[in-house]
């Protein structure tokens, strides 16, 4: 036991602690109910008497020893100043924090939910991950439509059909299952279609939806609201055009043409000389997509519409390559950095 007692008598001549803790650690250790210099007086009691006679006052002064170093550690380690406060120099100029920018998709999309929230459309959102009933045959498409086929929709499971949706009209299924008209929404959405991907193409996209169904709703309301927001996004001398269009959910359907915003109509490369470029998809809701989703069509109507948030920006700023939305490139995504 005394080779013991002075072993530790070395290791605790040397040891150190930096913190408060790690005094405290060095306590438990040593005088704590399961320390070492506890279980060394265990021994010492069963000891026989002339051993007891030789290491008890060793063992004692170990004791006092270790005691002391632990006070005295515990002083230094409270006077001593925090390490965090003495490196800190609140003279140094900060580093610069690089803010993030919004990404282009999201500015327009704002932009769009901005507009139509200005003339009282509340904004409505659906599942990605959707059934057959809200994206294909509540919205009227016939049963061998190509976009139920796997070429074109991302199946998850055949039968029941779990899909990807292929467009944000989902949604306009599920809030007239749910609600009665009046119902004017906006739904803005990630949707997916399967397509290589490319410059022009890809295999996921970005919608906007919108949908107003009540009494007396017209296509010259429906007009009048394209009119409005095409104006609001690309400036008040901007024209629309509708040319007539086929949707399996409206009746009559058209697809609509703003003036070219780069020639202001005159014709240039972009809008390939016509003067006039695409830009979104509507018409007047079909009375049998009402009637699906528990709506009375002898008593309501409505319009819808619904656009690609990827066009729109194209049209904005000129995006070249829809790659560039997906590829994260920070060069890419900082030339937005004043669009918000
Ligand atoms: N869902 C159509 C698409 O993905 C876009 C669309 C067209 C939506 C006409 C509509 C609409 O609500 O009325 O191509």
């Amino acid at each position: 036991m005394i080779e013991k007692i002075n072993s530790l008598k070395e290791e605790i001549q040397n040891m150190v602690a930096g913190s408060a803790q790690e005094v405290e650690a060095l306590r438990i250790k040593y005088l704590g109910k399961k320390g070492v210099i506890t279980a060394l007086f265990t021994d010492f009691k069963n000891l026989d008497g002339d051993s007891k006679r030789t290491l008890g006052k060793p063992l004692n002064e170990l004791k006092t020893f270790v005691t002391e170093k632990i006070a005295s550690l515990k002083e230094a380690a409270a006077q001593k100043p925090d390490d965090s406060v003495t490196s800190l120099d609140l003279s140094r100029t900060a580093a610069p924090m690089p803010l993030g920018t919004r990404h282009p998709l999201t500015i327009v999309r704002n932009e769009i939910t901005a507009i139509f929230s200005r003339l009282g459309f509340t904004i409505a959102e659906g599942p990605e991950i959707e059934d057959d009933w809200h994206v294909f045959s509540a919205l009227n498409f016939a049963e061998d439509h190509p976009a139920r086929d796997m070429q074109d929709t991302f199946f998850i499971s055949r039968n029941p059909d779990v899909l990807l949706r292929t467009h944000t009209s989902s949604v306009q299924t599920r809030v007239m299952e749910r609600t009665q008209p009046p119902i004017r929404i906006i739904c803005p959405g990630r949707v997916y279609r399967n397509e290589a991907i490319s410059a022009r193409a890809h295999c996921f996209f970005h919608q906007v939806e919108a949908l107003y169904v009540d009494e007396n709703v017209s296509f010259a309301d429906l007009r009048q609201t394209l009119l409005y927001f095409a104006q609001e996004m690309f400036g008040p001398e901007t024209k629309i055009r509708l040319r007539p269009s086929y949707f399996p959910f409206t009746e009559p359907s058209a697809e609509m043409d703003i003036s070219c915003n780069l020639c202001g109509g005159k014709g240039c490369s972009f809008c390939k000389h016509t003067g006039w470029v695409e830009i979104l998809g509507c018409g007047m809701v079909d009375p049998n997509v009402l009637d699906a989703c528990g709506i009375d069509s002898k008593k309501y109507s409505g319009f819808a519409l619904g656009m690609g948030v990827e066009r729109i920006t194209n049209l904005k700023y000129q995006v070249k390559d829809l790659r560039m939305f997906s590829e994260n490139d920070k060069r890419f995504l900082e030339e937005f950095t004043s669009a918000h």
